[in-house]
């Protein structure tokens, strides 16, 4: 019967399209390119920069450092960039989870210092160009995406370079040796998906003759959009129409629900603040204020009022510019 023959063929379509995609999966991706041979500049200008971006603004340190829960924002404890510990399942993720509690694996945020055995001091600076902008580790696995480098390669070649050469002048930091990766499944698909080499040089917008796309590029290094954009849980891919509508909830531990602020000129959003007043907002956590636990935020406060006026200007005039969008919560 011709049906039958029918239902055999695409049974065997589909065991080969299985088997197909099993084999690019695992035996050819993550793409990744080698690491570039670079070296690059240490002026104490670029040191400088690096410094900015990575503590400031990329907030680089608050993930690879242990924080203080105690004081408002959790800012990181000394010494900065060590690492923390792992995230698995049984450990809390320490406060910080974006709905999920535990880990479904064993995953670690690790030392950045320049330690050669336990942070990336053995590393090229090509090497960790790569896993930060591209998300491949040093033996060339994929990073899992709590690394957020599918935001980082937008990152521009000098601010990048910058980084690095800030993260070389961090003082060395011996830490525990840490577990290695396990990732269950399906999330270990991510690692090898999500990782993408950089093929073209990233140029950096002029603060001065591009400033609104200066602003933007703040917004998106900064990780502002990623927070603040309504996005499906599940596939992390924006609600078209909403970028920076926030809304999204956000827990701290059990309890804590929090939900990012429009930051479109709605009348819901920035539309009643001025830009004084959302200036003065950041500038309020310079000095970290204590805290109860419950009652602390994710919103990286204390990072970012480091950030200067003219960037956090920039990044208003930026937000001025969106189309107003109405806030809307979204559903827990
Ligand atoms: C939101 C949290 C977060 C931020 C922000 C972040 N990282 Fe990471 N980083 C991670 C996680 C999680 C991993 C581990 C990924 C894995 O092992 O699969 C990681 C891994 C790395 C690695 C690889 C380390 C190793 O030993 O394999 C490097 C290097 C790195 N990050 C550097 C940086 C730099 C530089 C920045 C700032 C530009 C940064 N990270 C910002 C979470 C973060
Ligand atoms: C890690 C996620 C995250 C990132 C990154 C982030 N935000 Fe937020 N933001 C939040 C959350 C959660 C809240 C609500 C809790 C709070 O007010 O602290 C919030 C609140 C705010 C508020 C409202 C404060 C108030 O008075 O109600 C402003 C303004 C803001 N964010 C601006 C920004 C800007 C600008 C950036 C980028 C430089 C940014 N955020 C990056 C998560 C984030």
């Amino acid at each position: 019967m011709r049906w039958r023959r029918w239902l055999l063929g695409l049974a065997a379509l589909a065991a080969a399209g299985l088997l197909l995609g099993t084999i690019i999966v695992f035996g050819y991706l993550p793409r990744s390119a080698p690491p570039s041979p670079i070296n690059v500049d240490r002026s104490a200008e670029s040191i400088e920069r690096g410094r900015y971006l990575a503590i400031n603004v990329l907030q680089c340190v608050d993930c690879h450092s242990i924080r203080d829960w105690q004081l408002y924002g959790g800012p990181p404890i000394p010494p900065i960039g060590a690492g923390r510990p792992c995230m698995d399942r049984q450990t809390p993720t320490a406060g910080v989870n974006v709905g999920q509690e535990f880990f479904p694996g064993v995953l670690c945020i690790r030392n950045i210092t320049p330690d050669k055995e336990t942070g990336i001091g053995a590393w090229t600076d090509g090497e960790i160009i790569r896993a930060v902008r591209e998300g491949v580790g040093r033996d060339g696995r994929g990073l899992f995406p709590i690394m957020p480098y599918f935001i980082y390669r937008d990152l521009a070649d000098a601010d990048v370079e910058a980084v690095v050469a800030f993260l070389r002048t961090l003082p060395p930091a011996r830490s525990a040796q840490l577990p290695e990766r396990v990732i269950e499944v399906p999330l270990n698909l991510l690692v090898r998906l999500w990782p993408q080499p950089v093929t073209q040089p990233v140029a950096l917008p002029d603060p001065q003759s591009d400033r609104l796309a200066y602003g933007e590029y703040l917004a998106r290094i900064a990780r502002c959009e990623f927070c603040h954009s309504p996005r499906d849980p599940n596939s992390l891919k924006p609600f078209p129409g909403r970028r920076y509508s926030g809304g999204m909830p956000f827990f701290l531990g059990k309890q804590r629900v929090m939900y990012p602020l429009n930051l479109t000129p709605h009348a819901t959003g920035l539309g009643s603040w001025t830009k004084a007043q959302f200036i003065a907002r950041f500038r309020a956590h310079t000095e970290p204020q204590p805290v109860a636990p419950e009652h602390n935020t994710l919103m990286n406060w204390n990072a970012f009022a480091g950030m200067t006026d003219e960037d956090l200007g920039l990044l208003w005039d930026f937000f001025q510019t969106l189309p107003p969008v109405e806030y809307r919560r979204e559903p827990l």
